[in-house]
Protein backbone atom coordinates (compact mmCIF):
# COMPACT_ATOMS: atom_id res chain seq x y z
CA UNK A 1 0.00 0.00 0.00
CA UNK A 2 1.11 3.70 -0.66
CA UNK A 3 1.23 4.74 2.94
CA UNK A 4 3.73 1.88 3.88
CA UNK A 5 6.16 3.29 1.72
CA UNK A 6 5.73 6.79 2.68
CA UNK A 7 6.19 5.49 6.78
CA UNK A 8 9.36 3.58 6.60
CA UNK A 9 11.57 6.58 5.66
CA UNK A 10 9.68 8.79 7.91
CA UNK A 11 10.36 6.47 10.95
CA UNK A 12 14.35 6.31 10.06
CA UNK A 13 14.42 10.08 9.92
CA UNK A 14 12.73 9.93 13.64
CA UNK A 15 15.86 8.15 14.67
CA UNK A 16 18.91 9.69 13.59
CA UNK A 17 17.50 13.57 13.94
CA UNK A 18 18.11 14.66 17.10
CA UNK A 19 15.27 17.06 18.36
CA UNK A 20 15.22 20.25 19.96
CA UNK A 21 12.22 19.78 22.74
CA UNK A 22 10.14 21.54 20.69
CA UNK A 23 7.79 18.47 20.99
CA UNK A 24 8.03 17.31 24.44
CA UNK A 25 8.57 13.03 22.27
CA UNK A 26 11.44 14.02 20.78
CA UNK A 27 13.18 15.75 23.65
CA UNK A 28 13.80 12.61 25.52
CA UNK A 29 16.27 11.13 22.72
CA UNK A 30 17.53 14.96 22.67
CA UNK A 31 18.30 14.54 26.06
CA UNK A 32 19.68 11.37 26.17
CA UNK A 33 22.31 11.77 23.55
CA UNK A 34 23.50 14.74 25.45
CA UNK A 35 24.29 12.36 28.46
CA UNK A 36 21.06 11.85 30.70
CA UNK A 37 18.45 13.91 32.88
CA UNK A 38 18.44 17.17 32.77
CA UNK A 39 19.49 18.30 36.90
CA UNK A 40 21.58 14.61 37.15
CA UNK A 41 25.17 14.23 38.10
CA UNK A 42 26.23 14.10 34.18
CA UNK A 43 26.95 17.02 32.14
CA UNK A 44 24.90 19.37 32.14
CA UNK A 45 22.68 19.28 28.81
CA UNK A 46 23.73 21.29 25.85
CA UNK A 47 21.26 24.13 25.46
CA UNK A 48 18.86 23.86 22.67
CA UNK A 49 19.73 26.15 19.55
CA UNK A 50 18.74 29.53 19.33
CA UNK A 51 15.54 29.97 17.21
CA UNK A 52 13.79 33.18 16.55
CA UNK A 53 10.04 33.11 18.16
CA UNK A 54 7.74 31.71 15.70
CA UNK A 55 10.32 30.15 13.52
CA UNK A 56 11.98 26.29 13.24
CA UNK A 57 15.20 24.67 11.73
CA UNK A 58 14.40 22.76 8.67
CA UNK A 59 15.11 18.91 9.97
CA UNK A 60 13.07 20.12 12.86
CA UNK A 61 10.33 21.09 10.58
CA UNK A 62 10.37 17.82 9.04
CA UNK A 63 10.21 15.45 12.02
CA UNK A 64 7.16 17.65 13.13
CA UNK A 65 5.18 16.82 9.77
CA UNK A 66 6.54 13.17 10.19
CA UNK A 67 4.62 13.19 13.41
CA UNK A 68 1.48 14.69 12.35
CA UNK A 69 1.42 13.09 9.16
CA UNK A 70 1.70 10.04 12.01
CA UNK A 71 -1.32 10.99 13.39
CA UNK A 72 -3.55 11.93 10.29
CA UNK A 73 -2.80 8.32 8.85
CA UNK A 74 -4.36 6.49 11.81
CA UNK A 75 -7.07 8.64 12.03
CA UNK A 76 -8.12 8.99 8.20
CA UNK A 77 -8.19 5.06 8.81
CA UNK A 78 -10.33 5.44 11.94
CA UNK A 79 -12.50 8.13 10.61
CA UNK A 80 -13.08 8.00 6.98
CA UNK A 81 -15.44 4.67 7.01
CA UNK A 82 -17.45 6.71 9.91
CA UNK A 83 -17.95 9.88 7.93
CA UNK A 84 -19.16 7.59 4.63
CA UNK A 85 -21.19 5.43 6.80
CA UNK A 86 -22.88 8.86 8.11
CA UNK A 87 -23.10 10.97 5.09
CA UNK A 88 -24.98 7.32 3.54
CA UNK A 89 -27.09 7.48 6.21
CA UNK A 90 -28.18 10.87 5.68
CA UNK A 91 -28.85 10.19 2.17
CA UNK A 92 -30.89 7.43 3.27
CA UNK A 93 -33.15 8.94 5.61
CA UNK A 94 -33.21 12.27 3.70
CA UNK A 95 -34.60 10.46 0.49
CA UNK A 96 -37.09 7.96 2.56
CA UNK A 97 -38.51 11.83 4.03
CA UNK A 98 -38.38 13.65 0.65
CA UNK A 99 -39.85 10.52 -0.64
CA UNK A 100 -42.54 9.80 1.83
CA UNK A 101 -46.25 9.55 0.04
CA UNK A 102 -50.02 9.13 1.29
CA UNK A 103 -51.18 7.18 -1.84
CA UNK A 104 -54.47 8.17 -2.35
CA UNK A 105 -56.98 5.47 -0.95
CA UNK A 106 -60.05 6.19 -3.10
CA UNK A 107 -60.62 3.62 -5.69
CA UNK A 108 -63.48 5.46 -7.29
CA UNK A 109 -63.93 5.07 -10.87
CA UNK A 110 -64.83 8.43 -13.29
CA UNK A 111 -66.05 6.51 -16.14
CA UNK A 112 -68.30 8.93 -17.88
CA UNK A 113 -65.99 11.75 -16.61
CA UNK A 114 -63.84 14.29 -18.55
CA UNK A 115 -60.97 15.33 -17.32
CA UNK A 116 -58.76 18.06 -18.89
CA UNK A 117 -55.40 17.98 -18.32
CA UNK A 118 -52.34 20.41 -19.39
CA UNK A 119 -48.65 19.60 -19.85
CA UNK A 120 -50.28 15.55 -19.42
CA UNK A 121 -47.38 14.55 -21.99
CA UNK A 122 -45.11 13.87 -19.42
CA UNK A 123 -44.19 14.39 -15.39
CA UNK A 124 -46.49 14.30 -12.78
CA UNK A 125 -49.51 15.03 -15.94
CA UNK A 126 -48.55 12.10 -17.43
CA UNK A 127 -48.84 9.82 -14.71
CA UNK A 128 -52.02 11.84 -13.15
CA UNK A 129 -53.47 10.98 -17.20
CA UNK A 130 -52.23 7.38 -17.05
CA UNK A 131 -54.26 6.86 -13.80
CA UNK A 132 -56.82 8.48 -14.89
CA UNK A 133 -57.75 6.55 -17.88
CA UNK A 134 -57.42 3.39 -16.06
CA UNK A 135 -60.53 4.66 -13.67
CA UNK A 136 -62.71 4.99 -16.90
CA UNK A 137 -62.25 8.94 -17.36
CA UNK A 138 -62.56 10.72 -21.14
CA UNK A 139 -58.90 12.33 -21.01
CA UNK A 140 -58.37 15.33 -22.53
CA UNK A 141 -54.42 15.92 -22.71
CA UNK A 142 -53.57 19.89 -23.18
CA UNK A 143 -50.24 19.67 -24.86
CA UNK A 144 -47.53 22.05 -26.39
CA UNK A 145 -46.28 19.59 -28.64
CA UNK A 146 -49.35 17.64 -30.33
CA UNK A 147 -46.96 14.96 -31.78
CA UNK A 148 -45.41 14.20 -28.34
CA UNK A 149 -48.85 14.49 -27.17
CA UNK A 150 -50.30 12.10 -29.39
CA UNK A 151 -47.70 9.40 -28.72
CA UNK A 152 -48.22 9.66 -25.38
CA UNK A 153 -52.15 9.47 -25.91
CA UNK A 154 -51.74 6.14 -27.58
CA UNK A 155 -49.24 4.49 -25.05
CA UNK A 156 -52.08 5.50 -22.46
CA UNK A 157 -54.99 3.93 -24.39
CA UNK A 158 -52.66 0.99 -25.23
CA UNK A 159 -51.85 0.86 -21.58
CA UNK A 160 -55.29 1.55 -19.93
CA UNK A 161 -57.18 0.39 -22.61
CA UNK A 162 -59.44 3.10 -22.89
CA UNK A 163 -59.89 4.53 -25.87
CA UNK A 164 -61.55 7.58 -24.77
CA UNK A 165 -57.50 9.73 -24.31
CA UNK A 166 -57.17 12.20 -26.41
CA UNK A 167 -54.78 15.18 -26.71
CA UNK A 168 -55.44 18.41 -27.97
CA UNK A 169 -52.71 21.16 -28.89
CA UNK A 170 -52.62 23.24 -25.59
CA UNK A 171 -49.73 26.46 -25.94
CA UNK A 172 -50.07 28.22 -22.68
CA UNK A 173 -47.69 30.89 -23.63
CA UNK A 174 -49.94 31.83 -26.27
CA UNK A 175 -53.13 33.32 -25.17
CA UNK A 176 -54.94 32.36 -29.32
CA UNK A 177 -53.26 28.90 -28.45
CA UNK A 178 -55.46 28.55 -25.37
CA UNK A 179 -58.74 30.18 -26.92
CA UNK A 180 -58.11 27.96 -29.95
CA UNK A 181 -58.02 24.89 -27.45
CA UNK A 182 -61.13 26.31 -25.60
CA UNK A 183 -63.33 26.12 -28.57
CA UNK A 184 -62.49 23.19 -30.09
CA UNK A 185 -63.04 21.77 -26.83
CA UNK A 186 -66.73 23.11 -26.55
CA UNK A 187 -67.39 21.76 -30.28
CA UNK A 188 -66.47 18.19 -29.02
CA UNK A 189 -67.13 17.99 -25.41
CA UNK A 190 -70.42 19.16 -23.95
CA UNK A 191 -69.07 19.33 -19.98
CA UNK A 192 -66.23 19.06 -18.06
CA UNK A 193 -66.23 17.48 -14.58
CA UNK A 194 -62.79 17.97 -13.32
CA UNK A 195 -60.01 20.44 -14.98
CA UNK A 196 -55.99 20.03 -13.74
CA UNK A 197 -53.26 23.08 -14.54
CA UNK A 198 -50.31 20.93 -14.15
CA UNK A 199 -48.16 22.29 -16.86
CA UNK A 200 -45.25 24.68 -16.03
CA UNK A 201 -42.06 25.86 -17.18
CA UNK A 202 -39.00 26.82 -15.30
CA UNK A 203 -35.74 28.15 -16.43
CA UNK A 204 -34.23 30.84 -18.04
CA UNK A 205 -35.99 34.59 -18.76
CA UNK A 206 -38.36 34.20 -21.63
CA UNK A 207 -41.31 35.67 -22.65
CA UNK A 208 -44.99 34.60 -23.74
CA UNK A 209 -46.17 35.09 -26.89
CA UNK A 210 -47.88 37.92 -25.29
CA UNK A 211 -45.22 39.89 -23.97
CA UNK A 212 -45.35 38.67 -20.31
CA UNK A 213 -42.75 37.11 -18.29
CA UNK A 214 -42.66 32.57 -19.04
CA UNK A 215 -43.33 31.46 -15.62
CA UNK A 216 -45.94 33.94 -14.75
CA UNK A 217 -47.21 33.47 -18.48
CA UNK A 218 -47.06 30.36 -18.73
CA UNK A 219 -47.64 28.55 -14.98
CA UNK A 220 -50.46 31.01 -13.74
CA UNK A 221 -52.19 33.84 -15.99
CA UNK A 222 -52.22 31.02 -18.79
CA UNK A 223 -54.21 28.62 -16.39
CA UNK A 224 -55.82 31.24 -15.79
CA UNK A 225 -57.39 32.25 -18.90
CA UNK A 226 -57.93 28.64 -19.26
CA UNK A 227 -60.22 28.57 -16.35
CA UNK A 228 -61.90 30.94 -16.92
CA UNK A 229 -62.50 30.19 -20.57
CA UNK A 230 -63.91 26.11 -19.48
CA UNK A 231 -66.37 27.74 -16.25
CA UNK A 232 -69.54 26.95 -18.22
CA UNK A 233 -68.46 23.50 -19.19
CA UNK A 234 -67.40 23.06 -15.44
CA UNK A 235 -70.82 24.60 -14.57
CA UNK A 236 -72.12 22.31 -16.25
CA UNK A 237 -70.34 19.40 -14.75
CA UNK A 238 -71.03 20.46 -11.55
CA UNK A 239 -70.16 19.09 -8.85
CA UNK A 240 -66.99 19.62 -10.83
CA UNK A 241 -63.02 19.94 -9.58
CA UNK A 242 -60.48 22.12 -10.53
CA UNK A 243 -57.12 21.24 -9.17
CA UNK A 244 -53.79 23.74 -9.38
CA UNK A 245 -50.52 22.71 -9.32
CA UNK A 246 -48.38 24.42 -6.76
CA UNK A 247 -45.16 24.13 -5.28
CA UNK A 248 -44.52 25.00 -1.41
CA UNK A 249 -41.48 27.46 -2.90
CA UNK A 250 -44.36 29.79 -3.51
CA UNK A 251 -43.70 30.87 0.09
CA UNK A 252 -40.10 31.94 -0.93
CA UNK A 253 -41.78 34.70 -3.08
CA UNK A 254 -43.48 38.21 -3.04
CA UNK A 255 -45.80 39.43 -5.80
CA UNK A 256 -45.01 43.01 -6.59
CA UNK A 257 -47.88 43.99 -9.02
CA UNK A 258 -45.42 46.86 -10.04
CA UNK A 259 -43.12 44.38 -11.75
CA UNK A 260 -44.19 41.63 -13.74
CA UNK A 261 -40.96 41.40 -15.71
CA UNK A 262 -39.30 40.58 -12.25
CA UNK A 263 -35.91 42.43 -12.41
CA UNK A 264 -33.90 41.63 -11.77
CA UNK A 265 -34.74 38.02 -12.98
CA UNK A 266 -33.96 35.02 -11.02
CA UNK A 267 -35.17 31.27 -12.38
CA UNK A 268 -36.11 30.16 -8.68
CA UNK A 269 -37.66 33.72 -7.52
CA UNK A 270 -39.97 33.61 -10.67
CA UNK A 271 -40.91 30.26 -10.42
CA UNK A 272 -41.96 30.71 -6.75
CA UNK A 273 -43.71 33.70 -7.48
CA UNK A 274 -45.89 32.29 -10.54
CA UNK A 275 -46.72 29.17 -7.88
CA UNK A 276 -47.38 32.00 -5.23
CA UNK A 277 -49.81 33.65 -7.85
CA UNK A 278 -51.38 29.81 -8.17
CA UNK A 279 -51.99 29.60 -4.64
CA UNK A 280 -53.80 33.23 -4.40
CA UNK A 281 -55.86 31.97 -7.92
CA UNK A 282 -57.10 28.98 -6.18
CA UNK A 283 -58.29 30.78 -2.87
CA UNK A 284 -60.14 33.39 -5.17
CA UNK A 285 -61.52 31.20 -7.66
CA UNK A 286 -62.67 28.84 -4.77
CA UNK A 287 -65.00 32.61 -3.42
CA UNK A 288 -66.09 33.11 -6.97
CA UNK A 289 -67.22 29.98 -7.92
CA UNK A 290 -67.92 27.75 -4.53
CA UNK A 291 -71.59 29.05 -5.17
CA UNK A 292 -71.58 26.94 -8.53
CA UNK A 293 -70.47 23.98 -7.03
CA UNK A 294 -67.07 23.68 -8.73
CA UNK A 295 -64.46 22.97 -5.93
CA UNK A 296 -61.22 24.18 -5.95
CA UNK A 297 -57.78 22.59 -4.63
CA UNK A 298 -54.10 23.94 -4.60
CA UNK A 299 -51.88 20.64 -4.36
CA UNK A 300 -48.13 20.33 -3.84
CA UNK A 301 -47.30 16.97 -5.41
CA UNK A 302 -43.76 16.94 -2.95
CA UNK A 303 -40.59 16.60 -4.78
CA UNK A 304 -40.96 14.83 -7.64
CA UNK A 305 -37.86 13.06 -10.40
CA UNK A 306 -40.11 14.86 -13.88
CA UNK A 307 -38.30 17.15 -16.64
CA UNK A 308 -38.92 20.19 -14.74
CA UNK A 309 -35.41 21.35 -13.97
CA UNK A 310 -34.31 20.54 -17.76
CA UNK A 311 -34.17 24.26 -18.73
CA UNK A 312 -32.38 24.57 -15.61
CA UNK A 313 -28.49 26.27 -17.21
CA UNK A 314 -25.02 25.52 -15.99
CA UNK A 315 -23.54 23.45 -13.39
CA UNK A 316 -26.10 23.73 -11.50
CA UNK A 317 -28.80 22.38 -13.41
CA UNK A 318 -26.55 19.63 -13.73
CA UNK A 319 -26.14 19.20 -10.18
CA UNK A 320 -29.59 19.45 -9.69
CA UNK A 321 -31.11 16.70 -11.77
CA UNK A 322 -28.51 14.24 -10.28
CA UNK A 323 -29.77 14.92 -7.01
CA UNK A 324 -33.24 14.79 -8.39
CA UNK A 325 -32.82 11.43 -9.74
CA UNK A 326 -31.34 10.12 -6.56
CA UNK A 327 -33.97 11.51 -4.01
CA UNK A 328 -36.93 12.70 -5.16
CA UNK A 329 -40.19 11.17 -5.80
CA UNK A 330 -41.62 9.54 -8.80
CA UNK A 331 -43.99 10.69 -10.98
CA UNK A 332 -46.85 8.18 -10.07
CA UNK A 333 -45.97 9.18 -6.19
CA UNK A 334 -46.11 12.88 -7.20
CA UNK A 335 -49.64 12.32 -8.78
CA UNK A 336 -50.99 10.72 -5.99
CA UNK A 337 -52.65 13.61 -4.31
CA UNK A 338 -53.88 15.04 -7.25
CA UNK A 339 -55.97 12.23 -8.28
CA UNK A 340 -57.34 12.28 -4.48
CA UNK A 341 -58.63 15.52 -5.56
CA UNK A 342 -59.66 14.32 -9.09
CA UNK A 343 -61.69 10.78 -7.49
CA UNK A 344 -61.61 11.47 -4.11
CA UNK A 345 -65.22 11.56 -1.51
CA UNK A 346 -66.00 14.12 1.04
CA UNK A 347 -63.86 16.90 -0.29
CA UNK A 348 -65.98 19.87 -0.37
CA UNK A 349 -64.96 21.10 3.02
CA UNK A 350 -61.46 21.48 1.50
CA UNK A 351 -62.27 23.31 -1.37
CA UNK A 352 -59.98 26.40 -1.19
CA UNK A 353 -57.18 24.46 0.41
CA UNK A 354 -53.85 23.70 -0.75
CA UNK A 355 -53.26 19.83 -0.55
CA UNK A 356 -49.87 17.53 -0.08
CA UNK A 357 -50.16 14.01 0.44
CA UNK A 358 -53.56 14.08 0.76
CA UNK A 359 -54.14 16.31 3.80
CA UNK A 360 -54.19 19.94 3.67
CA UNK A 361 -51.21 21.85 3.70
CA UNK A 362 -51.49 24.75 5.78
CA UNK A 363 -50.64 28.06 3.67
CA UNK A 364 -48.89 31.32 5.03
CA UNK A 365 -51.40 33.99 5.64
CA UNK A 366 -50.51 36.61 2.81
CA UNK A 367 -51.03 34.34 0.03
CA UNK A 368 -54.98 34.10 1.41
CA UNK A 369 -55.09 37.59 1.69
CA UNK A 370 -58.13 38.50 0.02
CA UNK A 371 -57.39 42.26 -0.93
CA UNK A 372 -54.61 40.34 -2.78
CA UNK A 373 -56.08 37.67 -4.08
CA UNK A 374 -58.68 40.00 -6.01
CA UNK A 375 -56.57 42.26 -7.38
CA UNK A 376 -54.68 39.91 -8.70
CA UNK A 377 -57.81 38.28 -10.01
CA UNK A 378 -58.45 42.03 -11.40
CA UNK A 379 -54.69 41.82 -12.90
CA UNK A 380 -55.25 39.01 -15.06
CA UNK A 381 -58.60 39.69 -16.05
CA UNK A 382 -57.23 42.98 -17.58
CA UNK A 383 -54.25 41.08 -18.97
CA UNK A 384 -56.61 38.78 -20.59
CA UNK A 385 -59.31 40.97 -21.92
CA UNK A 386 -61.47 39.76 -19.86
CA UNK A 387 -64.24 41.11 -18.21
CA UNK A 388 -65.65 39.42 -15.07
CA UNK A 389 -68.76 37.87 -14.96
CA UNK A 390 -68.06 35.70 -11.57
CA UNK A 391 -69.10 37.73 -8.64
CA UNK A 392 -67.14 36.92 -5.98
CA UNK A 393 -68.54 35.14 -3.28
CA UNK A 394 -68.93 37.32 -0.30
CA UNK A 395 -68.36 35.04 2.46
CA UNK A 396 -65.56 34.86 4.69
CA UNK A 397 -62.73 32.34 3.62
CA UNK A 398 -62.23 31.38 6.70
CA UNK A 399 -65.78 30.34 7.04
CA UNK A 400 -66.49 26.75 7.87
CA UNK A 401 -68.94 24.49 5.27
CA UNK A 402 -69.86 25.89 2.03
CA UNK A 403 -72.31 28.45 0.89
CA UNK A 404 -76.58 27.57 1.02
CA UNK A 405 -76.98 26.35 -2.27
CA UNK A 406 -73.93 23.76 -1.81
CA UNK A 407 -75.18 22.35 1.31
CA UNK A 408 -76.98 19.45 0.24
CA UNK A 409 -74.17 18.20 -2.47
CA UNK A 410 -72.83 15.00 -1.48
CA UNK A 411 -69.40 13.42 -2.21
CA UNK A 412 -69.24 12.48 -6.11
CA UNK A 413 -70.53 9.05 -6.83
CA UNK A 414 -68.61 6.94 -9.29
CA UNK A 415 -70.95 6.66 -12.26
CA UNK A 416 -71.76 2.87 -13.29
CA UNK A 417 -69.49 1.81 -16.67
CA UNK A 418 -71.60 2.97 -20.13
CA UNK A 419 -71.97 -0.78 -22.08
CA UNK A 420 -69.34 -0.43 -24.95
N1 LIG B 1 -41.40 18.09 -10.04
C1 LIG B 1 -41.50 18.67 -8.85
O1 LIG B 1 -40.68 18.42 -7.94
C2 LIG B 1 -42.64 19.61 -8.57
C3 LIG B 1 -42.71 20.18 -7.27
C4 LIG B 1 -43.75 21.05 -7.00
C5 LIG B 1 -44.67 21.34 -7.98
N2 LIG B 1 -44.56 20.79 -9.22
C6 LIG B 1 -45.56 21.16 -10.23
O2 LIG B 1 -46.12 20.00 -10.81
C7 LIG B 1 -46.54 20.31 -12.14
C8 LIG B 1 -46.06 19.26 -13.11
O3 LIG B 1 -44.66 19.39 -13.20
P1 LIG B 1 -43.69 18.19 -13.56
O4 LIG B 1 -42.76 18.09 -12.44
O5 LIG B 1 -44.43 17.02 -14.00
O6 LIG B 1 -42.88 18.87 -14.75
P2 LIG B 1 -42.60 18.41 -16.26
O7 LIG B 1 -42.30 16.97 -16.31
O8 LIG B 1 -41.59 19.36 -16.77
O9 LIG B 1 -43.98 18.68 -16.98
C9 LIG B 1 -44.37 19.97 -17.30
C10 LIG B 1 -45.33 19.89 -18.44
O10 LIG B 1 -45.72 21.22 -18.78
C11 LIG B 1 -45.68 21.36 -20.19
N3 LIG B 1 -45.50 22.73 -20.61
C12 LIG B 1 -44.44 23.53 -20.41
N4 LIG B 1 -44.65 24.71 -21.04
C13 LIG B 1 -45.87 24.63 -21.62
C14 LIG B 1 -46.65 25.50 -22.42
N5 LIG B 1 -46.21 26.72 -22.76
N6 LIG B 1 -47.86 25.10 -22.85
C15 LIG B 1 -48.32 23.88 -22.54
N7 LIG B 1 -47.63 22.99 -21.81
C16 LIG B 1 -46.41 23.38 -21.36
C17 LIG B 1 -44.51 20.50 -20.60
O11 LIG B 1 -44.63 20.24 -22.00
P3 LIG B 1 -43.31 19.95 -22.90
O12 LIG B 1 -42.88 18.58 -22.55
O13 LIG B 1 -43.80 20.11 -24.29
O14 LIG B 1 -42.33 21.01 -22.51
C18 LIG B 1 -44.73 19.29 -19.72
O15 LIG B 1 -45.68 18.44 -20.31
C19 LIG B 1 -46.02 21.71 -12.44
O16 LIG B 1 -47.06 22.64 -12.25
C20 LIG B 1 -44.96 21.92 -11.39
O17 LIG B 1 -44.79 23.27 -11.09
C21 LIG B 1 -43.57 19.93 -9.54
Amino acid sequence: MGHGTVKQPQAKVNKQVPTTGSTHKHTGSSQKQHGGKPGGSGEKPAPPPKVAPGRTMGREKAIIWEDDNDVDFEDITFVVPIVISVIILLVFFLRKYIRWTVPCQSSNRIDGKTVVITGANTGIGRATATELARRGGRVVMGCRDRKKGEAVAIQIRTKTHNPDVYCYELDLASLTSIKEFVDDFNNREPTLHVLINNAAYMGPQSTTMDGYERCFGVNYLGHFYLTYLLKDKLRRGAPSRVINLISDTYSKARLNFDDLPLTPYDIKQAYARSKLCMVMFTSELHRRLAGDIIHVYGVHPGWVCTDILRNWPGVAGNILRTVSRVLFKSPEDGSQTVLFCAVGEKMREMSGKVLENCNIFKVKNYAKDREQCERLWNLSLNLCGLESDIPADKRDPGEKGPPAAVQDVGPREAEPKKEK
